[in-house]
């Protein structure tokens, strides 16, 4: 197999301005193709990746403090992770398994069944965004219940689409002038321990009061929460969840 990723130095090393040249020359590339919609936090762009190791078109070598946000637990171009991808795209490289089914789906499934928090039984769908995946989930908890209602936890990030951005806490930066959004979601307080200094228990009972009067629980089909939020800062709710997922806290 043909590697361009292995000889990447896992150090900082830098050889240019950062952004240099060949960053901004592509920047000004992006300007004049990328919708204006998609932001531009660094206009530094990467030409390769290792570990936790960034190498940038001009050839410096930068500490990955993102991480594609936080998801990128085990480090670029891992080499379990190119094989994988490279045996199954010898393989084949798409079908639609709802038509052609095939093992590595169903085995993924069991695999979040037995690495996610809880002890019952669980399934999964798999799809191709962390928004779709909220809109799958809140469509189920509908259909499944026959409720309408949607509960999320103030301070939440849950995507661009209509129904997610109806769902987000912050207006700014992500829904300002997209509406009109979704009806049927409440939001809620979350638990902010080190900020409001209540216990999981306290701060589990408030947002429980909370959604029994302003929603009314028998009319809610979900309760949607980052266990520990990103977007909206990191808070650890800890102990909020613990009645019934000892392991998420
Ligand atoms: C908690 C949470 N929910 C939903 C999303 C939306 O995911 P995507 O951008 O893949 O649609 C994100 C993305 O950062 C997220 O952090």
């Amino acid at each position: 197999m043909n590697s361009v990723t292995t000889d990447v130095t896992q150090e900082r090393l830098v050889v240019t301005e950062i952004p240099g040249p060949k960053s901004l020359a592509l920047h000004e590339r992006r300007k004049n193709a990328v919708s204006a919609g998609v932001g531009a936090t660094f206009p530094v762009y990467i030409e390769r990746a290792k570990g936790s190791i960034l190498v940038d078109v001009d050839g410096n070598h930068i500490v990955d403090m993102g991480g594609g946000i936080g998801v990128n637990t085990i480090g670029h171009a891992d080499d379990a992770v190119i094989e994988a991808a490279f045996e199954q795209a010898q393989r084949f490289t798409h079908t639609l398994f709802t038509v052609t089914g095939y093992e590595s789906y169903v085995r993924l499934c069991e695999l979040l069944a037995q690495h996610t928090p809880g002890n019952f039984a669980k399934k999964s769908v798999l799809l191709n965004s962390g928004a779709e995946a909220v809109e799958n989930a809140v469509k189920i908890a509908r259909k499944f219940t026959g409720r309408p209602g949607v509960a999320v936890v103030d301070h939440g990030y849950h995507g661009r689409t209509n129904l997610t951005m109806s769902m987000n806490f912050k207006a700014m930066p992500y829904n300002l002038g997209f509406g009109p959004f979704a009806g049927d979601i409440h939001h809620a307080p979350n638990s902010y321990p080190f900020h409001d200094k209540l216990s999981g228990a306290e701060a589990a009972a408030r947002t429980i009061s909370w959604l029994d009067k302003r929603a009314g629980a028998t009319d809610l089909a979900c309760l949607v929460v980052e266990p520990i939020q990103g977007e909206g800062g990191f808070y650890r709710p800890r102990g909020w969840l613990s009645s019934r997922s000892p392991e998420v806290v």
